[in-house]
């Protein structure tokens, strides 16, 4: 089995979980691919739900999908959402952002009831931080923001594509920032949040309900 079965193995089982009249946020990411490919086929066969995208991306292929979507400004709050991350622990601490969208993916975390996060067995660590921690900043707080990470001892670098800066969803800048293993996730992350011009990082603490991570031809469920 290789890493990507892995994910598709996880995928199916999270989206066991849905029901009619849910409200469910979709990731973005690889992983989450998977799982709003087999929601696709779910609503195709009569599943009546409705969606809320993390990203713009994940908007597009829920549309091609014919994956009916909700604006998140009209709920308050959401059923079930399967992301992806970038690593986890078995205490359910997470760094997502690898693909930019952070932000969105924690405020639909923060709106939801159940979040169930599927992985494949390469994200399972004792202690975040080997993932640089992504972290979204106005651009013009940018230099600012580094220096500050700096002073909290990180080495922080403007995610590039070729030789421009990456754009979020809301154009802002990623900086991906390396603190090492980090022994207090919580504590970095009051601190990373209290930085002015920061908007959002990927250090998710108490949001997420379950992992469900793939593991050979089977599942492993951290919860
Ligand atoms: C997107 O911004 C991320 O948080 C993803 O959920 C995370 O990077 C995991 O992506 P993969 O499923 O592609 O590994």
């Amino acid at each position: 089995m290789n890493l990507e079965q892995e994910k598709e193995i996880a995928a199916k089982e999270a989206v066991k979980l849905l029901r009619d009249n849910m409200i469910v946020g979709l990731g973005t990411g690889s992983s989450s691919f998977y799982a709003i490919r087999e929601i696709a086929k779910l609503v195709s066969n009569g599943l009546k739900i409705k969606a809320v995208p993390t990203s713009n991306k994940t908007k597009e292929l829920a549309e091609a999908l014919n994956i009916p979507l909700i604006d998140i400004n009209l709920i308050n709050s959401i059923d079930i959402t399967i992301d992806g991350a970038d690593e986890f622990t078995s205490d359910l601490i997470l760094i997502k952002g690898g693909g930019g969208a952070l932000l969105r993916e924690k405020i639909v975390a923060s709106l939801t009831k159940q979040e169930i996060i599927i992985a494949d067995s390469s994200k399972e660590v004792k202690q975040i931080g080997k993932f640089k921690v992504p972290i979204e900043v106005i651009p013009f707080a940018s230099n600012y923001a580094l220096n500050q990470i700096k002073i909290l001892n990180g080495i922080g670098k403007i995610r590039m594509t070729g030789d421009t800066p990456f754009k979020t969803d809301q154009a802002n800048n990623i900086i991906d920032a390396d603190f090492g293993l980090i022994s207090d996730p919580a504590s970095l992350s009051k601190k990373l949040n209290e930085i002015n011009g920061i908007v959002g990082h990927g250090i998710f603490i108490g949001l997420t309900s379950k992992v469900i991570m793939g593991k050979g031809d089977s599942t492993v469920i951290f919860d």
